[in-house]
């Protein structure tokens, strides 16, 4: 379907919107003005410290109808969740993992909303010294309904794999699609409804936000451009009613009741905001003589560690493009990595792996963990002829790259029943080809 909602677009910018059922909703030179417009409350939404420097410091100012203080105390919900940041639960292991595609809800089974539906597969860190990363996958069936949800823990990005989604928040609405990526900062009030079985994965960061990797030679333009990036409009509704604000902090979930809609944000200013982009619209680089540059160079977002040039955790995608490459063997080589490295895909078939890596399943080669292309692709690569080729048509695998070891949750090693046992068979058969004395030129 196609998206006709609005949105503003670049990455980084001061934006500003009212809405147009009320115009001049947005207070002009000031902040907070005695009386705003229309009777409306001003509210600071920080995603950095005050002081933060100049570049990095991030804001928004919501013009509400009330402010997201007025709710009755927030209570933990103690129903069993799968929302999991117990890192010594399961016991640690070396080994290469890949699970099968995680069940989704069917159209028949009992309702389950984004929020019951998360899963956590693995993760690093904690929120109280906000150093760390979580990944998880949502598997639900069901829209939000009266409720939203807010992560006081980090930032979540959303890469959608079957279904699209409708995510309000204070900021306005957005539509997110497989294929497209949605990240809600720190903070963040959202409802997410569904249109059917959805499933996806997300990437929590607890250290810092997500901003554009450095070009450094590449130049001014190239991989994900500022200009593609969306974020919503402002978009309010006035509704008297018993709604649920769900909060996510310390890794728990809470719940408080108020009762009126907490999206009543009629206008705001500022750059810190929620945003989608279209992974088609990504700029691939790549090399056009020989050999590979590393897999870097396809990083659409970053969101920075304390060490300098290290990521927390890296959005890096393989997708369609040309491969040109002489005299080189061009899947992904062999390698061991002093990062974590998590895969899934979300449509078509990875080029490194010709079985059994699907469509909402997922992977995690740990740090120094040894992987590369099963012998079936070493096979068919090592041997085809290297004409230009396209490469990844049809599909869109991607990874979530950190520099934390993670562990993996009971859930995704136990419970989900996803976890393929036999994975270390794909690379078996890659035979010993040496032959002392001979030369290959
Ligand atoms: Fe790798």
């Amino acid at each position: 379907m196609k998206d006709e909602l609005k949105y503003l677009t670049g990455f980084d910018n001061e934006f500003s919107s009212e809405d147009e059922r009320c115009p001049g909703a947005l207070p002009i030179g000031q902040n907070n003005p005695q009386k705003c417009p229309y009777g409306l409350y001003a509210e600071q939404l920080s995603g950095t410290s005050f002081t933060a420097p100049r570049s990095r410091n991030k804001r928004s100012w919501l013009y509400r109808i009330k402010p997201s203080v007025v709710h009755e105390p927030f209570l933990p919900i103690d129903r069993p969740s799968n929302l999991d940041y117990k890192w010594d639960a399961a016991t640690p292991t070396p080994n290469q993992l890949r699970w099968k595609p995680f069940e989704v809800p069917g159209r028949q089974a009992a309702e389950i909303d984004f929020v019951d539906g998360l899963h956590t597969i693995c993760g690093a860190g904690e929120f109280r010294g906000r150093r760390g990363v979580a990944v998880h996958v949502y598997l639900c069936n069901a829209s939000m309904k009266d409720k939203a949800v807010c992560n006081s823990d980090g930032d979540f990005l959303l890469v959608p794999q079957l279904g699209a989604l409708l995510i309000t928040t204070e900021f306005g609405k957005i539509r997110c699609e497989p294929n497209e990526i949605c990240v809600i900062q720190q903070g963040m009030r959202f409802n997410v409804a569904v249109f059917g079985p959805s499933r996806g994965y997300i990437l929590e960061v607890f250290d810092d936000h997500f901003q554009l990797p450095e070009l450094g030679p590449i130049g001014a333009n190239g991989l994900a451009n500022p200009r593609d990036f969306q974020t919503p409009v402002a978009w309010y509704e006035d509704r008297r009613i018993d709604y649920k604000i769900v909060c996510k902090y310390h890794g728990k979930l809470f719940a408080a009741k108020q009762d009126h809609s907490p999206f009543d944000v009629v206008a705001w200013h500022g750059n810190y905001v929620p945003y989608k982009y279209d992974l088609d619209k990504f700029m691939v680089v790549n090399t056009v003589s020989f050999d590979h540059c590393d897999p870097s160079i396809f990083t659409v977002l970053t969101c920075p560690s304390a060490k300098p040039g290290t990521a927390a955790a890296d959005f890096v995608i393989f997708p369609p493009r040309w491969s040109v490459q002489e005299h080189t063997f061009r899947p992904p080589y062999y390698h061991r990595n002093c990062m974590s490295e998590f895969m899934g895909l979300i449509k078509g078939q990875y080029e490194a792996k010709e079985e059994n890596f699907q469509p909402g399943g997922a992977s995690l080669h740990s740090i120094m963990t040894p992987h590369g292309p099963d012998a079936r692709c070493f096979e068919t690569a090592s041997n085809s002829e290297l004409k230009p080729e396209r490469v990844a048509d049809g599909t869109q695998a991607f990874m979530f790259e950190t520099s934390y070891s993670l562990a993996v949750t009971e859930w995704a090693a136990n419970r989900s029943d996803k976890l393929d046992r036999d994975y270390y068979k794909c690379w078996q058969p890659l035979e010993k080809r040496f032959v002392r004395n001979a030369n290959p030129r």
